[in-house]
């Protein structure tokens, strides 16, 4: 029998509103293509014939099934030293300051952190900093809700493509290549050493983490929730964030309407306003 994976209006309508319940993220009529694109492959391994037939096991299998429908729908897009000026900033005025204070460690969040390309570079710029000095301890907390995206950063391997912008300097310090054709990197241990990989739904009401953080990353990942669930991420940032912190958004996203609890140091870098 020939497969129908046409993703009708209706069960467009009942997957879109599950995921905005368990994840947040908003997926407007647009969004249906994507939506169908990336179920598909779930629905060729449970071997079912259409998405009424998915959207019913979903229910039926709820508590282990949810993750894989997160995973499938969430949007991973990241790459090393993106939006690099926000690394130049932590180089130039982030890290001479908590360098002033003399902390003893340095505790920073990548929440939203897909494979891993944003801890990992957050990670390399401290070490960069410090160089050859006596640096702080290094606490890195990177967290996502996609199971799968944290299973790659855990691993921290890259193909060499995923590096081709990356200064040869930084890959020799960092990386380990398998001398492969074509090649594979990883991540030295000192590196990854430093970052923690949780999984964490930013929807929760409470986190685990019990101390502030120097500096917080949430990029490219607010632009997927709407003005509530964007509120009550930025009210749970501003709780987690030390008086002194940073707050750093994607450079696409805006927090001017949502909140004014934070003011503007920088191109998308934020500080609590006391
Ligand atoms: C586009 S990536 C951004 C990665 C990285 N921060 C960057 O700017 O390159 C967005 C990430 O947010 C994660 N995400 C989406 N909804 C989330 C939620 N409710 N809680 C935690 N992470 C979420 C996705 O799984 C995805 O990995």
């Amino acid at each position: 029998m020939i497969k129908d994976y046409n993703l009708s209006d209706g069960d467009f309508a009942k997957l879109r509103d599950i995921i905005y319940r368990e994840a947040g993220i908003r997926l407007n009529d647009l969004k249906k293509v994507l939506m169908q694109s990336r179920l598909i492959k779930r629905l060729r391994e449970l071997n079912l014939d259409n998405f009424s037939e998915y959207h019913d096991y979903l229910l039926d299998n709820f508590d282990t099934e949810k993750i894989n429908f997160i995973n499938a729908i969430t949007t991973n897009k990241t790459d090393f030293f993106r939006e690099n000026d926000h690394f130049e900033y932590m180089k130039k005025v982030i890290l001479p300051g908590i360098d002033r204070k003399g902390l003893k460690e340095i505790r920073i969040w990548s929440a939203g952190c897909s494979t891993g390309e944003e801890p990992y570079t957050i990670a390399m710029t401290v070490f960069d900093y410090y160089g050859r000095r006596q640096m702080p301890e290094l606490l890195l907390l990177a967290t996502d809700i996609d199971t799968q995206v944290l299973g790659k950063a855990r691993v921290g391997t890259y193909p060499g493509e995923r590096l081709a912008a990356v200064d040869e300097n930084v890959i020799s310090t960092y990386f380990n290549s398998d001398g492969a054709d074509p090649c594979n990197y990883t991540v030295k241990d000192f590196v990854r050493s430093k970052i923690y990989f949780r999984r964490l739904n930013l929807l929760q009401d409470e986190y685990p983490m019990k101390k502030q953080f120097d500096i917080i990353f949430c990029r490219n990942v607010i632009i997927y929730f709407d003005r509530e669930t964007q509120t009550r991420l930025f009210a749970n940032f501003y709780r987690y964030l030390k008086d002194d912190g940073y707050m750093l958004i994607g450079h696409s996203e805006n927090i001017t309407s949502i909140t004014d609890r934070f003011s503007l140091a920088g191109r998308t870098i934020y500080r609590k306003v006391l």
